[in-house]
């Protein structure tokens, strides 16, 4: 640890460098020289060179401040890109663990060892430091619209308010209203997680499904709203977005909140790249808003955060309190818990990992011999010490809010006599006490989960005595989702560790060390680097077991619903399903389809009268039935049923809202070797329903079409495979050859795209010319 200590020589050309790409182009640095110049002179012309040094906050007394500010900057040049580990290496270089510094002009006590963290944010001044500092770009330009973050609000009525909603919501009580979510997002991971890595036969990036078991658990919390796909667009937007915004907010990399001269600068790019994101941000947190307001509409809003306050249930706040809690929520989760828990993952997989998950997993057995009961206890209780202990080691040692929030002082703190006076910016460096040698011992610097146990046999925690690490902060604004963190983590870990032994990759490993695994220094909250890992199945059919278990479940809540579409009521089930999730439906494709051959076959062109007849009466009702009721019924009550929501879309644009209905081209020829009779009639009927439901849809325009396929790949026709009944007609037809998924493709792109918008009660015939020479041939 003194090692690494040492080796962080920050120069002071660090700063510079960074400014001259940081804001961009040559002409804005000479600018600045310009301008600081200036400045300088300005003041030494007018005697009052102490302007350059002055602060917000006066020089505090009998606290020590680090040598070596300069003018205007203070010492933020040379706090270099990563102030939490220059801190700590000032605390052990000055010997102090508060101390004074200067962000430009702004002056800010900093605090380093774990006991001095603890004692400034609780006990007689935890009501001092409950006020946070307001600054220019994340308060003045990237939260302009949808209002701060709880976390960077300002201690006042509204913000007292929104903390105890959040409070509320995610408070110990309320957990157990998230139990189905847990369970859900958890057994999410696990199944694509299995599915992505073979069941472990290729290695993979773990954060992806991290972070959506992350994302999901807020967004569902506050909008009744998630997402299946791990790379769901919307996802990975809000991720993307919120990611960069971060990037935004630290003090490293917003030199321009104290030192306001940079802010009028020309061509400030941190100011135009701030707008853009927070443009981007209000889009989707406009979006899912209106997704909300527009179930409460339709009756069908889930239970979530902004439904109650939307319709007034439990509080009175405004619009903006509504957004700035939705934001704090989905912010605060969606990048903590995936850099603790990728993280930890990573720390798990090496070598010396290896044992700590025997050690876990033994543990998991002990208390659950049956592996399904571990999986469905890990969302409801935290009972299992060995995996606790990860949990906790996890926090401590990836501090992903290395520097927390900041704090500042509403009333005078007396720290050991010096007087703090009121509005002073307070540092609390959480990773500087989270490594802290006097308080975790000599090995504060390596990942240990057993520090936590005080025994191993059986693994046996040692009894909580109050705050275990600093990653949550404490006292008056201490993170308010730390339960639910701590489930979130608890969870995962047990049906992960239950599944696999994780393995570092040998190509891709992980960085674990407690500063250097974080890829972006300046970042508010650390991005972990990326590392591959290889799942080595424990139990295969345990697991298996529990994944179907857990998709029996939580099954209601997947986003494909399944539907047997014969049976009227499955099909009103889907159709509900739908519209508790989607204001519109622009486009149906009814595309279920059965053949049924008569069980006596025999080739028609050739039979005797007597074969032929045998073979036609072999068929039975119910193929006839069965058929219709697949071919066309189903298209019939699928499109009843969705039609709301088609004629939703249609009103958002003439000529939205289409059904597309597969036919087939049997419908129009009468030839073949096989007996089709029951299939082409279904087929013919179909093609008369199009033009039947798109008269009667007319008023909507809610368009009704048809595709008519040829030889194209399906299970009913498998081209390319040994044995198929019709190889021998594809090379009889025009085109000579059968189609493919680019020829149907292209022909529903134009028919539900705008190319198509004035199509409508029509079959369009893609079959290479086919009905043109079926009629006589074989
Ligand atoms: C490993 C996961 C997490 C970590 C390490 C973490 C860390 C933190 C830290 C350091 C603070 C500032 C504390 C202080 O100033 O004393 C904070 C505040 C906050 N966190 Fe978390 N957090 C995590 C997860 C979450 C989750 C999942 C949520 C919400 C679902 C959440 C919601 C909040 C809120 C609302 C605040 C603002 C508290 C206030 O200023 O009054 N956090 N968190």
């Amino acid at each position: 640890m003194d090692a690494k200590i040492e080796q962080l020589t920050i120069p002071l050309g660090y700063r510079l460098n960074e400014l001259w790409h940081h804001q961009s182009t040559a002409p804005v640095l000479v600018a600045l020289g310009v301008l600081l110049i200036s400045y300088l002179i300005y003041n030494l012309t007018v005697s009052h060179l102490q302007v350059a040094f002055a602060t917000d906050i006066g020089h505090i007394k009998g606290l020590p401040e680090i040598p070596g500010a300069v003018p205007v900057f203070g010492h933020l040049l040379k706090l270099g890109e990563d102030h939490a580990t220059t801190c700590e290496k000032w605390w052990r270089q000055y010997k102090h663990s508060v101390f004074q510094i200067k962000l430009g002009n702004t002056r800010a006590v900093v605090v380093n060892s774990f006991d001095d963290c603890k004692n400034m944010l609780l006990g007689k001044n935890q009501n001092a430091v409950i006020d946070r500092p307001k600054l220019y770009t994340f308060h003045g330009v990237i939260s302009s619209t949808q209002g701060f973050t709880i976390g960077s609000s300002p201690w006042d009525d509204s913000c007292r308010k929104k903390r105890k909603a959040a409070g509320t919501a995610l408070g110990r009580p309320a957990l157990r209203n998230y139990y189905p979510m847990f369970d859900l997002e958890s057994y999410c991971i696990l199944r694509d997680m299995k599915k992505d890595s073979a069941n472990g036969e290729v290695e993979i990036d773990i954060r992806p499904y991290i972070q959506r078991y992350a994302l999901n658990t807020t967004l569902t919390l506050c909008y009744g709203i998630r997402m299946d796909a791990v790379y769901d667009e919307l996802l990975r937007e809000i991720l993307h977005v919120g990611s960069a915004i971060s990037l935004l907010r630290s003090a490293s990399e917003n030199l321009q909140d104290y030192v306001p001269l940079l802010r009028y600068l020309p061509n400030n790019k941190k100011n135009s790249r701030s707008k853009e994101l927070r443009e981007r941000r209000d889009v989707y947190l406009d979006l899912l808003l209106n997704k909300v307001r527009d179930m409460i509409k339709r009756g069908v809003d889930k239970p979530c955060i902004s439904a109650a306050i939307l319709k007034d249930e439990e509080t009175k706040l405004t619009g903006v309190e509504v957004s700035s809690i939705c934001l704090s929520l989905v912010s605060g989760g969606f990048e903590t818990i995936p850099g603790t828990l990728t993280s930890c993952l990573g720390s798990l997989s090496t070598e010396e990992g290896q044992a700590w998950q025997d050690r876990a997993y033994e543990d998991i057995k002990r208390h659950y011999p049956d592996v399904g009961d571990a999986w469905t206890n890990s969302f409801v209780e935290e009972k299992i010490p060995y995996i606790n202990a990860i949990v906790k080691e996890a926090g401590r040692y990836y501090t992903v809010s290395a520097m927390s929030l900041p704090r500042k002082t509403v009333t005078e703190v007396n720290w050991n006599g010096a007087i703090i006076p009121a509005k002073t910016m307070i540092l609390i460096n959480a990773q500087a006490g989270n490594h802290d040698v006097d308080h975790f011992g000599p090995d504060a610097g390596q990942f240990n989960p057993e520090r936590w146990l005080k025994s191993l046999n059986p693994p046996t925690e040692i009894e909580s005595s109050g705050l275990g690490h600093l990653s949550f902060g404490t006292g008056s604004r201490a993170c308010s989702g730390q339960y639910i963190a701590s489930r979130l983590l608890y969870t995962a870990l047990v049906r992960i560790l239950s599944s696999y032994k994780i393995v570092a990759s040998e190509t891709h490993p992980p960085n674990t060390d407690y500063v250097d695994y974080n890829q972006f220094k300046t970042a508010l909250v650390a991005i972990p680097r990326h590392f591959k890992v290889k799942l080595v199945p424990r139990d295969e059919t345990a697991t298996n077991e529990c994944l179907y278990d857990a998709e029996q479940r939580t099954r209601e809540h997947y986003k494909d619903a399944p539907c047997d579409v014969t049976d009227k009521d499955a099909i009103a089930r889907v159709a509900t399903f739908i519209a508790e999730r989607e204001s519109h439906l622009d486009i149906l494709i009814s595309n279920a389809g059965i053949r049924r051959d008569p069980p006596l076959q025999c080739n028609v062109l050739s039979a005797s009268l007597s074969d032929l007849q045998v073979s036609m009466w072999s068929s039975r009702h119910s193929d006839w039935a069965d058929t219709f009721c697949v071919n066309t019924t189903a298209h019939y009550f699928l499109s009843v049923a969705l039609l709301p929501l088609l004629a939703e879309a249609s009103k958002l644009k003439s000529g939205r809202g289409v059904i597309v209905i597969t036919s087939s081209c049997a419908s129009m020829h009468n030839a073949t070797n096989v007996d089709l009779t029951s299939y082409a009639a279904s087929k013919a009927a179909t093609d008369h329903l199009v033009k039947l439901l798109a008269a009667k849809f007319r008023k909507f325009y809610v368009r009704v079409v048809g595709i008519n396929p040829g030889f194209v790949p399906s299970k009913m026709n498998p081209v390319g495979e040994e044995g198929n009944m019709f190889s021998s007609l594809f090379d009889q037809v025009p085109a000579k050859r059968a189609g493919d998924e680019e020829d149907i493709a292209g022909a529903i792109m134009y028919l539900v795209s705008r190319a198509g918008a004035y199509v409508d009660g029509v079959s369009l015939c893609v079959d290479g010319g086919r009905v043109l020479v079926a009629n006589g041939q074989e």
